[in-house]
């Protein structure tokens, strides 16, 4: 059993909490908060094929360090995960891949939606978490972005149940935008060619589509101030749409290129203060259901490359939850607010069963991240003083020492 002291709750009290467990400790809680362990529902942990970049080695540290003790992971890995059966071999090499580390991190993958094939959609049910569709392309060659491709994932996914998580950018447009553009390749084209209207156009469309078919639908990382209103319109008229925004468009705008250069590249790109400002205003309010790291890593190396060349995407579970307290610490988010859009709200769109999972914080804590555990080794947050900190996670019932190096 563990025994945590006088900790601080959610709701203001200091309180004693148990949670079963083969160790016998008590832990002095007094100067710590108590959260329930939170879900990172959207990360590319790059198994397999692609462990150059991440693999659950270096992953699992990062979730526990990060107060993360389960995952959504994303089916653009070599090949694709796009049939179960591939689903269950990544499952199998992760399950080896964790229990080398002895962490046992709960997850769930995406099923990769494929024109070639639809029926593996059907066998989904009950074990994908969901079916992920690019309706513009990124890392890996998954995209469908064809009419007739795009109805029958969502009416089938609507039929069997299963959540469609889309990836909303307007291929097409991507294209269209690319060749007409003739300024500077530099990193700052990013937002140009894949800009707000690329964006706006593919939500849109997939507001429309889960309307037509009653799609559960869950729009990852949007990042414009349009986006929020078309989506908390949907919410009025009732269609079931669902809303996440990833700590890179909440902390970062197109101004951080000038330091970062492409470290900052990621799709959708990075936009105005104007948007993250909006995308605050949408947790406020309730339109944004969760937050999701899209925790994309590539290495030093791929990135450090020219525009054009470097790859999108930028590292986030590990930084996630120190950037939330960090913003609780300037008055700019409620800490139920984080504990609902990355764990309550997750488990109720995913159906997932509770754990018993949890993540002590000192909110005190202040200073730089003290290291970082991914595979990439870097992070566009490092620099940055934060204030509150995770200092231990709680994952099945085993005690894992943030402030030390975890196994
Ligand atoms: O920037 C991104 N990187 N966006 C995505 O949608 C995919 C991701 C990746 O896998 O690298
Ligand atoms: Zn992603």
């Amino acid at each position: 059993m563990i025994s945590i002291k006088n900790i601080l709750t959610l709701d203001g009290t200091h309180a004693d909490h148990e949670i079963a467990s083969q160790e016998d400790r008590v832990i002095d809680g007094s100067a710590l908060l108590l959260l329930p362990a939170l879900i990172d529902p959207h990360v590319h942990f790059r198994t397999p094929g692609l462990e150059h970049k991440e693999d659950w080695h270096h992953a699992a540290r990062a979730c526990l360090s990060g107060g993360i003790t389960t995952v959504f992971d994303m089916p653009n890995t070599l090949p694709a995960c796009v049939t179960m059966k591939q689903l269950r071999e990544k499952e199998r090499i992760i399950d080896g891949q964790l229990e080398s580390v002895g962490i046992p991190l709960h997850y769930r993958l995406y099923l990769g939606a494929d024109k070639s094939h639809f029926d593996e959609i059907v066998k989904a049910k009950g074990h994908a978490v969901g079916l992920k569709v690019f309706m513009g392309s990124s890392t890996g060659g998954l995209v469908m972005d064809d009419e007739s491709s795009l109805h029958a994932a969502f009416s089938l996914a609507a039929v069997h149940g299963l959540v469609l998580t889309v990836h909303a950018e307007d291929e097409a447009l991507i294209h269209e935008r690319q060749r007409a553009y003739t300024g500077p390749q530099s990193v700052e084209a990013h937002s140009i060619i894949r800009n707000r209207e690329v964006a706006i156009r593919a939500t849109e469309k997939a507001i429309g589509l889960a309307k037509m078919y009653g799609t559960r639908l869950y729009l990852a990382h949007i990042s414009t101030k349009e986006e929020i209103a078309l989506i908390a319109e949907a919410k009025r008229e009732g269609v079931t749409v669902f809303c996440e925004v990833t700590p890179h468009h909440l902390f970062l705008t197109e101004k951080d290129y000038a330091h970062h250069g492409t470290s900052v590249q990621m799709n959708p790109p990075l936009r105005s203060q104007e948007d993250c400002d909006a995308l605050f205003e949408g947790i406020r309010s309730g339109v944004v259901d969760t937050i999701g790291s899209d925790h994309a890593p590539h290495t030093r190396t791929e990135k450090d490359q020219p525009y054009g060349k470097a790859p999108s995407g930028i590292p986030g579970v590990e930084t996630t939850l120190p950037l939330l307290l960090n913003a609780h610490h300037e008055g700019k988010i409620e800490l139920k607010r984080i504990v609902s859009l990355m764990r309550f709200k997750i488990e109720e769109i995913f159906g997932l069963t509770p754990t018993d999972d949890f993540v002590l914080v000192d909110l005190k804590k202040r200073g730089k991240i003290e290291r970082l555990y991914t595979k990439c080794n870097f992070s566009p947050y490092a620099d940055r003083v934060l204030s509150g900190f995770p200092v231990t996670t709680i994952l099945k019932g085993k005690i894992y020492d943030l402030t030390r190096l975890l196994p």
